[in-house]
């Protein structure tokens, strides 16, 4: 059991956090006919393009905001009542710019949430800005600009998502150029629909201090040994890979043999309810599937904090809680 244990989360997209209650409610407010995106309160969807497409029918359910207050402040609530202290969000201003708020209230909006749930419960909240692969270098280089204006103190951290199949880490160097510029921590989605080199093209190319996923380096001896010689953490996301059948189960899931490796792990929920998990499953995975003992699990909250994208007397006061 983990429910006594602290926790902390580096990789969950906000909207992909979206319980389907709080959705079909969403829904009805802007009289959208979900049916086909929802059915018997769950996610439908069939592989990761199709979990993209829905993913974003349900970002286009929160319009204003308020909307996103709600939302942030939900999802933060619940993962304190699990004795989360710590969580990273990874949010889309384009997202903002889609539905007509523009990014500026979009932003706002999350940050109110996070602040209305460390009011209520004392989790400590961030945001990444994430470019989207699929949206292309242009409009991901326009939203590097963006958050280099670093408008909200607690937007820390700079990310790249979306589908992995399309461009290549490369194309958007000059992204990643402009947010490492203005201090933002870097992570890449890499290593999870596509293979190792992604990871490794990804390490070579902007050099972040995380990589999001990452769990398909294990395909590369060589590349998990750099992993862990230098010591970049990754934000593995058990229950969604299982769901989106990188790997066929737990039991076929690298976790364990990266760790044993000597990489730097972290536990993470990615899209929870998209993927039947939450922070305090992925939790209960690593305890009673694959075995963790909770010194090994306090280690990789500390892994998470160690890496997280906050100032030092907040990482100091949120190691000291562990
Ligand atoms: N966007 C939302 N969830 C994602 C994931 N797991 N991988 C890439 N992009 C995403
Ligand atoms: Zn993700």
């Amino acid at each position: 059991m983990t429910a006594h244990l602290k926790k902390a989360e580096l990789h969950c997209h906000i909207e992909g956090a979206a319980p389907p209650a709080l959705a079909l409610a969403q829904a009805r407010k802007y009289n959208v006919d979900v049916r086909g995106i929802i059915e018997d309160g769950a996610y439908v969807w069939a592989d990761f393009s199709h979990f993209l497409t829905c993913y974003d029918a349900v970002a286009e359910l929160f319009r204003t905001e308020e909307d996103y207050a709600l939302l942030a402040e939900a999802y933060l609530t619940e993962l304190a009542q699990a004795g989360t202290i710590y969580s990273e969000i990874i949010v889309s201003p384009d997202h903002g710019n889609t539905i007509g708020i523009g990014s500026d209230a979009y932003i706002r909006g999350l940050a109110a949430g996070i602040e209305a749930a460390k009011a209520k419960t004392g989790i400590e909240g961030r945001m990444i800005i994430t470019i989207i692969r699929h949206m292309g270098p242009e409009a991901a280089e326009k939203t590097a600009l963006y958050a280099a204006r670093r408008e909200h103190p607690l937007v820390t951290g700079f990310n790249l998502a979306g589908e992995e199949r399309m461009h290549k880490v490369a194309d958007f160097a000059r992204a990643f150029d402009i947010a490492r510029d203005c201090g933002l921590g870097i992570t890449i989605h890499a290593g999870e629909m596509v293979g190792a080199f992604s990871v490794r093209d990804a390490l070579d190319h902007v050099r972040p201090s995380r990589i999001s996923h990452g769990v398909r380096a294990i395909e590369d001896a060589d590349l998990v040994k750099r992993i862990a010689a230098e010591g970049v953490v990754l934000e593995t996301c058990p229950g969604s890979n299982v769901s989106l059948q990188v790997f066929p189960d737990f039991a076929a899931h690298p976790l364990r043999a990266l760790y044993e490796a000597g990489c730097r792990v972290t536990l993470n929920s990615d899209d929870p309810p998209f993927f039947h998990t939450s922070l305090k499953q992925e939790y209960e995975i690593a305890s009673q599937v694959m075995g963790f003992s909770d010194d090994e699990i306090n280690g990789m909250t500390r892994t998470a904090i160690e890496a997280a994208f906050v100032d030092e007397p907040t990482r100091k006061r949120l190691l000291s809680a562990i």
